[in-house]
């Protein structure tokens, strides 16, 4: 058996503020053990004396985590405590390293384990930059956001209320009831766009020179922009993208730029593309990488550009594998 614990804050004592907090205690700490829900033995709750809108308990089994037995106590009101804070205790079946989740004003209490890091890894279409901060996410058991799918989604709205995408003021005026959520289901990013998983849809190929086209609009980016900061404010992640070192996270703790030749990208991509039964042509396809390039690096507002304190590392001749080790040992020198 293992036990987890974790912490939040509130910022007010409100029933919603109460779930919302809960909520996002017991997923992080589900993502960041890589949990299934049937593996929970038990919940239990404390929370200190100045909270009385809701029972985390109640909050809990409201977001989903009714399967175990839940329980919440009131703590002792201590001089000096941290106020508006709920406490957790996560019973689990198997044995494992427990990762404890300290959030928001929580983490004050835990500086040891809550130590937050973000890593960025940006480059250009194919440069194996997915690949590297998902696997390099799992080996370090934190969150993997990838930034593309927060563009590509974007763009499939526009491209499912039929917006014409070389029209900005069209594009940001469909973006306004833009409702995009980003989820983890066993620790892999689900984008949900107006309540539908559009996870593999974001991957299809009109998507991508329309992502690239809508990123540009100065609107459409800083929105996404603030939900990328919002995210990995809260958390450990490596976030992958164009600006992530540049602009979304200038104060990233390690910073990565990913690149190779583009024939070598694009035949990626191919393969990619083909074994998940898609038609494309592969010279079609290498210009296609070419010109999203182009686009991508000649934007006004944050174009893909390495930052200066990024390692620079060129795939082109590397295997996955090769790149993991390189870009581990890199964190390893720093740490
Ligand atoms: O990484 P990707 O191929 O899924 O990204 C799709 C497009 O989104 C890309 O051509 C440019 C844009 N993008 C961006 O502008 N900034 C990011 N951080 C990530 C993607």
């Amino acid at each position: 058996m293992t036990v987890i614990r974790g912490a939040t804050t509130i910022a007010r004592d409100d029933a919603e503020e109460i779930k919302g907090a809960v909520k996002e205690l017991l997923d992080q700490t589900v993502s960041r053990n890589t949990l299934h829900l049937d593996e929970i033995l038990s919940i239990v709750f404390s929370s200190t004396s100045d909270i009385h809108s809701y029972y985390p308990a109640k909050a809990a089994r409201e977001a989903g985590y009714a399967m175990s037995p839940l329980f919440s106590a009131q703590e002792p009101d201590i001089d000096g405590g941290l106020p508006l804070c709920i406490r957790v205790m996560i019973f689990v079946e198997k044995n494992i390293t427990p990762h404890h989740v300290y959030l928001r004003g929580a983490r004050t209490l835990r500086k040891d384990i809550a130590s937050k890091i973000n890593i960025a890894i940006d480059g250009p279409a194919g440069s194996g930059k997915s690949t590297m901060a998902k696997a390099l996410a799992k080996s370090m058991n934190i969150l993997y956001l990838d930034t593309g799918a927060m563009y590509r989604a974007c763009a499939l709205k526009a491209i499912k209320t039929k917006t014409d995408i070389s029209d900005e003021a069209a594009v940001i005026d469909c973006m306004r009831d833009l409702a995009l959520e980003i989820k983890y289901e066993d620790g892999v990013q689900k984008t949900i766009l107006d309540g539908e998983d559009v996870s593999e849809r974001i991957r299809e190929p009109e998507v991508s020179m329309a992502a690239s086209t809508v990123s540009q609009y100065p609107a459409v980016r800083l929105k996404m922009v603030e939900k990328q900061r919002e995210i990995a404010d809260k958390m450990s992640c490596v976030l992958d993208g164009r600006d992530i070192g540049t602009f979304v996270l200038p104060e990233a703790d390690f910073k990565f730029f990913l690149t190779a030749d583009a024939s070598v990208r694009a035949q990626r991509r191919y393969d990619e593309l083909t074994a998940k039964g898609f038609q494309v042509d592969r010279e079609e396809l290498e210009r296609e990488i070419v010109r999203r390039d182009e686009q991508d690096s000649s934007r006004a507002l944050a174009p893909l550009k390495r930052a200066e304190d990024a390692v620079l590392i060129d795939t082109s001749s590397m295997t996955i594998d090769e790149v993991l080790a390189e870009i581990k040992r890199k964190i390893q020198e720093k740490i």
